[in-house]
């Protein structure tokens, strides 16, 4: 396991991933009872910025200019983005860093996640990487109902599902090293929809050749695969020329009603805001229709 989110933290990919995710909680909060936040994939909890140079391998240009980094100073972000960017602010306070010209912090999932959650919520969150675990270990040391475990991710979807609970928002988001990762995330999604039918998962995904998400995507290669209900499906394209990423996707099972309406202009607007060549946008569509 090479992969270290430190490099990528605040890039467009965890801008539109984060965005959502923060939406996503608060509307399957518009019900009282409470929820497991399941974050299988957790990395670290929060990152430094300014350590982002150092990168997971070689000393690389940071991405999160093109990230974050963009939507710092913009007033005119939509309704949908604001509750998430009141959070990187409020991580940045915490610093003293909130009025800096530049973001300094940049909130992982754990952090959001623990952001949202309610009373009646629990946080479960699950990273392999033995550096990453001990950050988000003593990170989390305080944090009321969470719980931190070096499990491998999908062994978690049948380990911690169904919760007792019975609701569920768990965040799929590996790191797309290994070259079966798509099998082992249809195989997760197989698993954590035999124990929580209702549970609502949410799966990261990039647009490259390589992570063979074509297949992933098609009509019938997940729904081959898996037997979904209602599913809603987004790409968010920035960089259309590019040889290698050329934006992300969502995949998210069973998200609330109507979650698309929210989504949409969250989507669209980031397009727009984080595109880096021409000719990208976001696209967004049900692979199973909510009825
Ligand atoms: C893309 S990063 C996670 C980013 C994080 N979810 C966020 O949004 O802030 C993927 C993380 O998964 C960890 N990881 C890799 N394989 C794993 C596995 N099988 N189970 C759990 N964690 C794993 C990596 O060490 C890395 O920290």
């Amino acid at each position: 396991m090479n992969y270290r989110h430190h490099f990528h933290a605040g890039n467009f990919a965890d801008v539109f991933k984060h965005g959502a995710l923060v939406r996503l909680a608060r509307a399957l909060q518009r019900k009282s009872g409470g929820l497991l936040l399941l974050d299988t994939h957790a990395g670290r909890g929060s990152y430094d910025l300014t350590a982002a140079k150092q990168g997971d391998t070689l000393a690389r240009a940071p991405e999160w200019p093109d990230g974050i980094g963009r939507l710092w100073t913009r007033e005119d972000r939509p309704g949908e983005l604001e509750e998430y960017f009141t959070f990187v602010k409020k991580l940045n306070g915490e610093h003293g860093s909130a009025a800096d010209p530049a973001p300094r912090y940049y909130p992982g999932s754990p952090w959001l996640l623990r952001a949202v959650a309610r009373a009646q919520d629990r946080v479960a969150l699950c990273e392999l990487q033995p550096d990453e675990y001990a950050a988000l270990r003593s990170e989390c040391l305080y944090s009321p109902r969470t719980t931190v475990q070096p499990l491998d991710g999908y062994t978690a979807l049948r380990a911690m599902l169904p919760p007792p609970e019975r609701r569920a928002l768990v965040l799929i988001d590996p790191p797309f090293e290994a070259q079966d990762e798509l099998a082992r995330i249809t195989q997760g999604l197989r698993d954590g929809l035999r124990r929580l039918p209702g549970g609502t998962f949410v799966v990261w995904f990039p647009l490259t050749e390589r992570a063979g998400v074509a297949e992933f995507d098609r009509e019938g290669g997940l729904r081959r695969a898996v037997e979904l209900p209602p599913t809603l499906l987004v790409h968010l394209v920035v960089n259309p020329s590019a040889p290698n990423l050329k934006g992300c996707g969502l995949l998210i099972v069973n998200p609330p009603w109507q979650f698309d309406r929210e989504l949409r202009p969250l989507a669209d607007w980031l397009a727009g805001a984080l595109a880096q060549t021409p000719g990208g946008g976001a696209e967004l569509r049900w692979v199973v229709p909510e009825t």
